[in-house]
């Protein structure tokens, strides 16, 4: 996992919880960083699900509530760092439509180690997506909240429905519509 999902993740922490927290959730998780990252870099997955755990443990609120709330704040992170790939866009479902094609594949580029999900499209008109998520990470939330942010950036409402074909939310099916 890239290096700036963890630096901005714990910027977060930091504003909503203070910086007392990020120092609380780094010390109970097992971190080969320490803790210490850099948006460049790239770290295991598996340090970004203990600092959530961890954080849901302190604050009492559930982890999917946490991964979806930190969608929405990294969503305004990518559209302050990317606007020209937003700009290139004219209504939410095109650009949602083009994340597996183009817009990751970009991101691939110029975020080097960089683990991306898969999006495969099962129907798409003008108003309707249903698009099926693969990532072995399972942040689901993570993406339904940018789904979300990406309609109301373009000042449209949404309607998201998701269902989880794998238990472990490994395969997630989204059916988006503006409304
Ligand atoms: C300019 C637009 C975008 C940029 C620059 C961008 C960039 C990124 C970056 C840097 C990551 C982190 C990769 C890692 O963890 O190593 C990421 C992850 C992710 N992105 Fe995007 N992204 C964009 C738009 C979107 C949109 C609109 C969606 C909504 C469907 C999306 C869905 C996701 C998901 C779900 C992940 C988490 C990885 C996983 O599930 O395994 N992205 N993206």
């Amino acid at each position: 996992m890239k290096g700036i999902v963890f630096t901005e993740f714990l910027e977060m922490v930091e504003e909503k919880f203070g910086l007392e927290m990020v120092d609380d959730i780094i010390e109970k998780s097992d971190l080969a960083s320490e803790g210490s990252y850099t948006a460049v870099g790239v770290y295991d997955f598996l340090e970004m699900q203990q600092l959530i755990v961890h954080l849901s443990e302190e604050t009492g609120i559930p982890v999917q509530k946490l991964i979806y709330e930190y969608g929405r704040y990294f969503f305004d992170v990518l559209a302050q760092g990317h606007a020209n790939i937003f700009a290139r866009y004219a209504s939410p479902i095109e650009l949602l439509a083009s994340v597996q094609d183009h817009i990751h594949v970009e991101v691939q580029k110029l975020y080097p180690g960089a683990e991306l999900p898969t999006f495969e499209i099962s129907k798409k008109d003008e108003k309707l997506l249903e698009m099926t998520y693969y990532s072995k990470n399972s942040l689901y939330m993570f993406a339904m909240a940018l789904m979300e942010k990406t309609f109301e950036f373009f000042k449209k409402t949404p309607v998201i429905d998701y269902n989880l074909v794998e238990a472990d939310g490994s395969q997630v099916k989204f059916v988006i519509s503006e409304q």
